[in-house]
């Protein structure tokens, strides 16, 4: 009883009312734009067709299939090379103002570099950006969603500062092949998970291990090849074709275990900063740096663990320059909530890893339900905390809108889908409540995803759409769920009634 008390009492504490029928008070403002998502390699398939290039999850996939936990690869998915006009019907079907996709890299750049551009693969970006400027859909295009050149792998991928170079030619020819339809342009797809799962959990296909600093090196140069990309753009184009440029950040919301206790307090802010302020503090803060918490913990755990220098690299004084204010908009993706205290154990610090960096003890409340991913629990105030801790934290924020470009849930399949409703209605609740009444500068809300996909390491074993496919049926049938329905209820009436 003593336990069951406590944790009541911590979740009475933690403020959780969550209204579950009716309608809510507020309304999405007039100028809230709704989308939808998706990304190059989760959809397109055609791998070698109409003279892409290979990327390093195709070669990857094809030479060590177990990789992913159902053993396949990313060849047909969902086959949106094919099937993209199916995909934009149902993008139309949904109502939205927006959609949210990747380039693939090597399908307009087949060996990565910009000597050889491949017409076929600009014209079928060109086709799909033009129809949707046809039926009132701004595209909204994200230039790297983790589909590296196959020739950069033996570099090293991002911890080579070479493909900084090759990424920036990469974009400038994007921008001049369709800077004059896209006006939203996002240069990486969450830096820190990419760095993560690639250099830390070796989840994907370009791993190096260097004693722990290869995690670092690739923060820093994703942050070094991003400043230069909107630097590139604001000098070369900017004048001309009047885009935005951004870069998309991704965090959980670490809700401190008892917050009456101001060292999980200070686990959650902890977190936060080593997340999500490790890429943000260098963009939108007014210092262009690292935040000084993370540099502080880094350079102390490298002096513990007999570095001479901190496995955290530096910043020039034109990076730092270039960096600060290298957005136009904060563009944020948000799926899950954890419970944090401080990690424990003495002798953590003989870790070479960035969780032992972190230095926070993940939890997760027994109240809260989990989605099909063992990483996603649910706790829409999150979302809502989340949003007010940005919004808290960089004042550019009062000038510049925040973006929500991910948010959905996971699920097993099949069409009648009422849990990842009751997600989407509890989540999107949080932003009118967040723009209402904490006065938060939210412009929209991309729902991820436009339909099932292929979920990198675990292939098609889980899934996001708001449509499914049949991964079976030759045509790779698409058909809406109930999620979808509801979403483009929502999108109709600006409000959410549940
Ligand atoms: C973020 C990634 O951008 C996307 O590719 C992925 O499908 C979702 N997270 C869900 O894991």
């Amino acid at each position: 009883t003593a336990v069951l008390l406590t944790i009541s009492l911590l979740q009475l504490a933690r403020g959780i009312s969550i209204v579950k029928s009716g309608v809510s008070n507020y309304s999405f403002p007039d100028d809230f734009i709704f989308g939808v998502g998706t990304a190059a390699f989760q959809i397109e398939g055609g791998w070698n067709e109409g003279g892409k290039g290979e990327n390093m999850w195709d070669t990857k996939l094809h030479s060590e299939p177990t990789i992913t936990v159902d053993h396949s690869n990313g060849d047909v998915s969902a086959d949106s090379y094919h099937h993209y006009m199916d995909d934009i019907e149902m993008i139309k079907k949904l109502g939205v103002q927006a959609y949210r996709m990747s380039i693939s890299w090597t399908r307009i750049l087949p060996n990565g570099t910009d000597n050889n551009i491949n017409q076929e693969g600009v014209k079928y970006y060109r086709t799909i950006f033009e129809e949707l400027l046809k039926a009132n859909i701004t595209p909204v295009v994200t230039l790297y969603h983790w589909d590296m050149p196959t020739p950069f792998i033996a570099l090293g991928g991002w911890i080579n500062a070479k493909v900084i170079d090759y990424f920036e030619d990469y974009a400038r020819v994007a921008f001049r092949l369709y800077g004059d339809l896209v006006k939203m342009w996002l240069t990486i797809n969450e830096p820190n998970e990419n760095c993560k799962n690639t250099y830390e959990y070796y989840k994907l296909p370009a791993a190096v291990k260097l004693q722990g600093v290869e995690i670092y090196i690739c923060t820093h140069n994703s942050l070094r090849a991003h400043a230069r990309v909107y630097r590139m753009y604001e000098k070369e184009f900017k004048p001309d074709q009047q885009g935005k440029v951004s870069i998309v950040l991704e965090s959980a919301w670490p809700e401190p275990n008892d917050p009456n206790k101001p060292e999980d307090v200070e686990a959650s802010e902890n977190y936060l900063q080593m997340q999500i302020g490790m890429f943000a503090h260098p963009i939108f803060s007014e210092e262009g740096d690292y935040p000084r918490v993370v540099r502080e913990k880094i350079n102390n755990m490298s002096r513990l663990q007999g570095f001479a220098r901190s496995r955290l690299p530096y910043f020039t004084d034109e990076e730092v320059t270039a960096l600060r204010g290298s957005a136009d908009f904060f563009a944020l993706n948000h799926y899950s909530s954890m419970t944090v205290s401080p990690l424990k154990e003495d002798y953590y610090w003989k870790d070479l890893s960035y969780y032992n960096d972190t230095g926070v003890h993940i939890q997760v409340d027994p109240f809260w339900t989990r989605s099909a991913a063992f990483w996603q629990y649910i706790y829409p105030p999150g979302f809502r905390k989340l949003i007010n801790w940005l919004q808290n934290n960089y004042k550019i924020l009062r000038e510049i809108p925040i973006f929500i470009t991910e948010n959905g849930y996971i699920d097993l399949g099949g069409t009648e889908d009422y849990e990842r409703v009751d997600y989407y209605n509890d989540y999107l609740y949080q932003l009118p409540l967040a723009i209402h009444e904490d006065g938060c500068n939210v412009k929209g809300y991309f729902a991820w995803s436009l339909m099932d996909h292929f979920e990198w390491r675990d292939g098609y074993t889980i899934k996001f759409g708001l449509y499914s496919v049949d991964f079976n049926s030759p045509n790779r049938t698409r058909t809406p769920k109930l999620s979808a329905y509801n979403y483009a209820n929502i999108v109709r009436t600006r409000r959410i009634d549940f």
